[in-house]
C-alpha cells in the first residue's frame, strides 16, 4: 500500500502553516516536522503528550516515517505499550465496543482532537485527553472532485467501494476468485451499517427450516416479499435472492459462524424464516467471521479513503476510481471492474427532506457515514436512480439514543403502548405503518412494552439494553405505570384485554395476526421508543447480475452494485431481514459478474 512519508507530508503541512503567522515553519525536513508537531498547539494533543513526557520520536508511532490511510502502522505500535483493545476494556468503556475495532486510531488523534466514536450514536460522558466528546460526520458535496487531478495511480483488477457487508462478501469472493482487489471505506471502521442489524437473515429452503417442520419456498418469500413491499419490488430481483438464499447462508456457515431459526414471523407473512444468532445481533455475528476472512482472502484493505468520482473512458466504460485518502491524498486506481457497495442515504438529511420535509431532523439508526455517495457516484457516471422518496422510517428507536431496538422484541411477543397506557395499532404491522401510527400519538410518546417469556428468546439482546440503562422494569402492571408515568388502570386494563385476546388468538382491537405471549410472564419491561430513519430503499437500478443500468436500461460496462445502494429491491417497504441476505447473495454475485470480465 502506497504511503506518504511523514517527511512529505511534514512539508505539506509546513507549507500550509507558513500562511499562519503562528506556526511558520522554517525548512521542508522531518526535523520542522518535529517542530510543528511538538510545541504550540500541537502539543496539547497525543503525540505531543508521548514525546514530552515518554521521550517517544515520531518513528516510535510512525514505523519507516510512513504514514498510510488506514493507520494500522500507527495502531501496532499503540497496541505494543498498551495492549489490545479488548485489554483495556472494561464494563461501559470505549474499549469494549461492539464495533470490531481492533484501531486506536479510530477515537485517538496524534496530532489533531481525540473523540469518542461511540457518541454518533450512544451518549456516553467519556472524557478523553486531548478530546471532545463527539465529532459530527457529515455529508460532503462530491461535486468538487469533478476535475481534481490525482497525485498518483495504481492498478487492480477488482475495486470495491464501501466495506459493509456486501462489500465484504464481494471482496472475499472477488480475491478468493484470484483477482487483485482493493476495498475502500471511508470511515476508520469497516462494517457499515451492517455491523449494527439486530433481527437476523431471511432464507427460504434452509436446513434449520426443514429441521423445523417449515414449509417454505422461493414463491411464497416473494409472495411475503411483496405483501411487505406493497408490490412495488422488482420481482426478478427477489427471485435471484429467494432462489440464492440458502446457498448464502451456507457460505456464512462455513466462514464459522452458526445460525438458529427464530420462530416469530415477520408482520403478515406466511413461514418462519429469520435466522439469528442468540448470542446478539446479527450484525456483529457476521462481521466477526466475515473479517477474519477477508483479512485472510488477501484483499487490501484501506480505511479513511473515500471514494469521491469513478472514472470513465470516452466509451462509458468505468475504469477505475478517484480516493480521497485521509493522510495521502487524492489519488486514482485503474480498475476493469468496480463493484458500488456504499450503503444507504439516511444520514443525508437534505436528500431525505426534499423529500419528507415531515422527517426533517429525525435521527437515524444507520452508521454515521450513511450519506448516500453511491447515489451521487453513480448518478454522475450517468446510472438511473429510483424512488429516493423510500425511505424507511423504524418505530424502535430507544429515545434520545440513535439506537435502535430489534424487531424481534415485537414478533416475539412485544406491544406498543402510548401515553395513555393504550395500545393504538398492530403492533406487528409493516415498519412503515407503525411509524406513521406512532407519529399521530399524544406528544409522540410510546412504550415497547414485554415480559419474561418474551426476554427468554432474545436474552442477551434484553440485557444489553439492560446495561445501557434503558429499560425501566416492574413486578406488575400497575407498578410500571406508575414508574413511567402512565395512568395506571387504564394500562393493567389494556395488559388484560391482550391477554385475553392471546388466550382466544384474536385481537379485537386491532387484528394482530401474532399472538405469541399473553405479556404476563414474570415481570414487565418497558423501553421508551421512538421512530427514525432506519434505512433508505430508493437507489440504483440492477439487473439481476447485479450490472449498473444506464438511463436507458443499459448495462454501465464496468459497473456493479450491490446492497443498500441498490434500489427497487424493497419495494415500499423492507421486509425485515431480507438485507442481511442480500449483501452476501449480491455482493458475491458482483465480484463473480466482474471475474468474468477478466477473461
Ligand atoms: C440498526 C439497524 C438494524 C438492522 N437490522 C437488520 C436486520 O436485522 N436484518 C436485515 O436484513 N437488515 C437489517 N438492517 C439493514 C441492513 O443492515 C442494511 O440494509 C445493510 O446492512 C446494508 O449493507 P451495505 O453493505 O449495503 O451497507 P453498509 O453496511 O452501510 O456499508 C456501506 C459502507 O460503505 C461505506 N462508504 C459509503 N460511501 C463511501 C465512499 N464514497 N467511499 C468509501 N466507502 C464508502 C460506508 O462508510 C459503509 O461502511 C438494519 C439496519 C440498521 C441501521
Ligand atoms: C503517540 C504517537 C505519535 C507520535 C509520537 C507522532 N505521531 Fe504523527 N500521528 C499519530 C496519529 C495517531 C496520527 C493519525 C491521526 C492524526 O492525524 O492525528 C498521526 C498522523 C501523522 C501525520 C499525517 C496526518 C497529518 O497530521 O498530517 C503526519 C505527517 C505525522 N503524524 C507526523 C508526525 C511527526 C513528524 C512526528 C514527530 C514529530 C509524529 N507524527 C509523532 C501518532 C503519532
Ligand atoms: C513507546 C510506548 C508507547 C506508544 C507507542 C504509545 N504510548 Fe500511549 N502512553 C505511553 C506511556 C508510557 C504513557 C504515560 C505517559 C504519561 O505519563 O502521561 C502513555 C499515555 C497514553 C495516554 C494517556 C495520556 C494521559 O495523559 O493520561 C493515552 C490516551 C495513550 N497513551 C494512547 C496511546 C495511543 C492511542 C497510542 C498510539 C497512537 C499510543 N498511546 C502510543 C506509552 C506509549
Ligand atoms: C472507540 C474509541 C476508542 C478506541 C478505539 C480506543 N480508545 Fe483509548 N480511550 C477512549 C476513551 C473515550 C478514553 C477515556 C477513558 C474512557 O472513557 O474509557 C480512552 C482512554 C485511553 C487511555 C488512558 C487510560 C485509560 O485507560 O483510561 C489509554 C492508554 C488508551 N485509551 C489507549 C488506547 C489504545 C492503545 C487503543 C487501541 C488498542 C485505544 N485506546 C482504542 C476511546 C478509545
Ligand atoms: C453506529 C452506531 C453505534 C456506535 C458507533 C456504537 N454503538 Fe453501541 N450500540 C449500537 C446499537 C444499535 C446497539 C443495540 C444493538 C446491539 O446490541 O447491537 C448498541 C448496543 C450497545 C451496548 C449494549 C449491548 C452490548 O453489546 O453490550 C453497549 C454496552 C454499547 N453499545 C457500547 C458501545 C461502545 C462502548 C461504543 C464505542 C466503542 C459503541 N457502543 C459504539 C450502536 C452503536
Amino acid at each position: 500500500m502506497k504511503s506518504l512519508t511523514v517527511s512529505a507530508a511534514a512539508a505539506a503541512v509546513a507549507a500550509a502553516l507558513a500562511v499562519c503567522p503562528v506556526f511558520a515553519a522554517d525548512s521542508m525536513n522531518v526535523v520542522s516536522a518535529k517542530a510543528v508537531y511538538s510545541q504550540g498547539a500541537k502539543s496539547d494533543y497525543l503525540a505531543g503528550r508521548h514525546m514530552t513526557a515518554t521521550g517517544a520520536d515520531c518513528v516510535t508511532c510512525h514505523t519507516d516515517n510512513k504514514v498510510s490511510d488506514s493507520q494500522t502502522e500507527i495502531d501496532v505500535n499503540c497496541q505494543k505499550c498498551h495492549g489490545s483493545y479488548e485489554s483495556l476494556g472494561k464494563k461501559i468503556s470505549a474499549h469494549a465496543g461492539h464495533l470490531s475495532i481492533n484501531s486506536c486510531t479510530t477515537c485517538h488523534g496524534g496530532h489533531e482532537a481525540s473523540f469518542a466514536y461511540c457518541n454518533n450514536c450512544h451518549v456516553f460522558d467519556m472524557n478523553m485527553k486531548f478530546g471532545r466528546q463527539k465529532i459530527p460526520y457529515v455529508p460532503q458535496d462530491l461535486g468538487i472532485y469533478k476535475d481534481a487531478v490525482p497525485n498518483r495511480t495504481e492498478a487492480a483488477d477488482l475495486v470495491i467501494v464501501g466495506g459493509g457487508g456486501a462489500g465484504m462478501a464481494a471482496a472475499i469472493e472477488g480475491a478468493r476468485l484470484g483477482m487483485k482487489v482493493v476495498l475502500l471505506e471511508k470511515m476508520p471502521i469497516i462494517g457499515g451499517s451492517s455491523l449494527l442489524s439486530t433481527g437476523g437473515m431471511n432464507v427460504t429452503g434452509s436446513a434449520q427450516q426443514k429441521a423445523a417442520g417449515i414449509k417454505d419456498s422461493t414463491e411464497t418469500f416473494i409472495k411475503d416479499t411483496l405483501h411487505v413491499g406493497k408490490g412495488k419490488n422488482d420481482q426478478s430481483l427477489l427471485r435471484v435472492l429467494g432462489d440464492h438464499s440458502s446457498e448464502a447462508l451456507e457460505w456464512f456457515e462455513k466462514l464459522g459462524g452458526e445460525l438458529k431459526l427464530d420462530p416469530g414471523v415477520y408482520g403478515g407473512c406466511s413461514a418462519a424464516r429469520m435466522h439469528f444468532t442468540p448470542t446478539g445481533g446479527i450484525g456483529k455475528y457476521m462481521v466477526r467471521y466475515m473479517k477474519p476472512a477477508l483479512e485472510k482472502s488477501g484483499a487490501d484493505v484501506r480505511l479513511n479513503s473515500q471514494v469521491v468520482r469513478l472514472e470513465k473512458d470516452a466509451d462509458g466504460r468505468v475504469t477505475g476510481v478517484l480516493i480521497k485518502g485521509k493522510n495521502t491524498g487524492l489519488y486514482r486506481i485503474n480498475a476493469r471492474a468496480v463493484v458500488l457497495t456504499t450503503g444507504s442515504y439516511a444520514n443525508n438529511g437534505e436528500i431525505v427532506s426534499k423529500y419528507h420535509p415531515e422527517f426533517f431532523g429525525m435521527v437515524t439508526s444507520a452508521q454515521p457515514g450513511s450519506h448516500g455517495d453511491g447515489i451521487f457516484l453513480g448518478k454522475a457516471a450517468g446510472a438511473q436512480v429510483n424512488h429516493l422518496e423510500r425511505v424507511q422510517v423504524h418505530p424502535n428507536i430507544a429515545s434520545g439514543t440513535s439506537l435502535m431496538i430489534t424487531l424481534a422484541m415485537r414478533t416475539n411477543g412485544g406491544i406498543l403502548v402510548n401515553n395513555q397506557g393504550k395500545r393504538f395499532f398492530n403492533d406487528n404491522a409493516p415498519r412503515n405503518e407503525l411509524g406513521a401510527a406512532m407519529l399521530k400519538q399524544p406528544a409522540q410518546k410510546v412504550w415497547l412494552i414485554y415480559d419474561d417469556a418474551v426476554v427468554a428468546k432474545r436474552a442477551k439482546v434484553h440485557h444489553g439494553y439492560e446495561t445501557l440503562g434503558l429499560v425501566t422494569e416492574a413486578d406488575s402492571a400497575e407498578a410500571l405505570a406508575e414508574k413511567l408515568g402512565l395512568p395506571a388502570k387504564a394500562f393493567a386494563d389494556t395488559m388484560k384485554r391482550y391477554a385475553g385476546f392471546v388466550k382466544n388468538g384474536k385481537d379485537e382491537d386491532f387484528g394482530r395476526k401474532e399472538l405469541p405471549e399473553p405479556l404476563n410472564q414474570g415481570k414487565l419491561y418497558a423501553i421508551d421508543v421512538v421512530p427514525a430513519i432506519g434505512g433508505t430503499l430508493g437507489g440504483l437500478r440492477t439487473d439481476t447480475s447485479t450490472r449498473v443500468l444506464d438511463e436507458k436500461g443499459a448495462p454501465i460496462p464496468g459497473l456493479f452494485a450491490a446492497g443498500e445502494v441498490v434500489g427497487d429491491w424493497h419495494g415500499e417497504d423492507r421486509y425485515g431481514g431480507n438485507a442481511v441476505t442480500g449483501n452476501i447473495v449480491f455482493g458475491r454475485m458482483a465480484a463473480q459478474q466482474a471475474k468474468s470480465l477478466m477473461k
